[in-house]
């Protein structure tokens, strides 16, 4: 088990090791940062430095993270592969030191190889926050899903521990092999209580996610939804596949979640999706758009969520309107 111990304080690379107690404070600092007035949140991070390293495309996690922020009154600078001395073939090691030595106080890092956060954590000695590492973890994505569920289910007041989401089942369907969402997911629901259940065919879910530990491969769609309060689908990556076939309509009448098959076996539950989302393949327009989906919230929370982190990183002492 790879944890966040021995890197800068405030770096969350990995949720492993990610205690209940620390997931805790975390969404407690969300809820003091988003019941803040703007112009109080602005002088949180008055004056300080963070570095957006993008070397993998994203909407929602690079502009929650940089919009998180300017709000809190911190300078941002965004470098991705494409118009940067990555694309000369600039070692992720030498772009960290260099984003240092100009004055980056934080690093948000997106890389496509599993463990990269690992790497630019240790040689620059900063705080890192993973912004999603290969297929590997997103650990800032499973906490908005977290305060996503609890706000939706009611539960947001509630203390979090190790039984707050007893009784409620979430299915995770789709890409799972690829999917660091899922990983990440998989490995913090279950700490707070949740029932996992993995669903998708054997290409995109191999048997060896039971090694996860704490969840249930269900096969069949159906059975999974039917016991389930939460639905979190995950899109196929194309960009990921490396050679494997899939049956796409074949995929699509097993694994879609569409209206017909909400309405017969999930009537009630909160359907999720961490984007992007691919319309008419995983999930039907309708359902993305319907009362039952989350997904809008989903963004809105990882907003308040990515802030707390910046400040966790960033704040050594975190007596934030205490
Ligand atoms: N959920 C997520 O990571 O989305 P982006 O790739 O748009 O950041």
């Amino acid at each position: 088990m790879r944890t966040d111990s021995g890197y800068a304080r405030g770096s969350l690379l990995t949720v492993d090791g990610l205690g209940v107690d620390e997931v805790a404070r975390i969404l407690e600092l969300t809820d003091r940062l988003a019941e803040m007035a703007a112009a109080e949140r602005a002088k949180v991070l008055a004056g300080r430095r963070v570095a957006l390293l993008f070397y993998e495309s994203s909407t929602r996690t690079r502009t929650s993270f940089e919009l998180a922020a300017k709000s809190l009154g911190a300078t941002t600078t965004l470098v991705s592969d494409k118009s940067s001395s990555i694309e000369k073939g600039e070692s992720l090691k030498d772009t960290g030191l260099t984003l240092r030595a100009l004055g980056a106080e934080c690093i948000v890092l997106r890389h496509p190889a599993g463990g990269a956060p690992f790497v630019l954590a240790r040689t620059t000695g900063l705080p890192v926050l993973n912004a999603g590492d290969g297929m590997h973890q997103h650990p800032s994505q499973a906490l908005l899903d977290l305060r996503t569920i609890l706000a939706r289910l009611g539960l947001k007041d509630k203390s979090v521990d190790e039984h707050v989401l007893e009784g409620v089942t979430v299915t995770i369907c789709g890409d799972i092999r690829h999917s660091r969402v899922a990983r990440s997911n998989a490995m913090l629901l279950p700490r707070l209580g949740a029932k996992v259940l993995l669903c998708g065919p054997p290409e995109l879910l191999p048997e060896e996610a039971r090694s996860l530990g704490g969840v249930e491969i269900v096969r069949e769609f159906d059975a999974a939804l039917a016991q389930s309060q939460v639905v979190m689908m995950l899109r196929i990556q194309r960009e990921r596949l490396a050679g494997l076939e899939i049956d796409l309509a074949d995929y699509v009448g097993r694994y879609q979640l569409n209206e017909e098959r909400l309405r017969a076996y999930a009537p009630k539950a909160i359907v999720m999706h961490p984007g992007p989302m691919i319309r008419g393949l995983e999930i039907q327009g309708e359902v993305a758009d319907s009362p039952q989906s989350a997904i809008e919230e989903q963004v809105s929370h990882g907003l308040d969520v990515r802030a707390a982190l910046l400040v966790r990183a960033l704040v050594r002492e975190r007596r934030v309107a205490a």
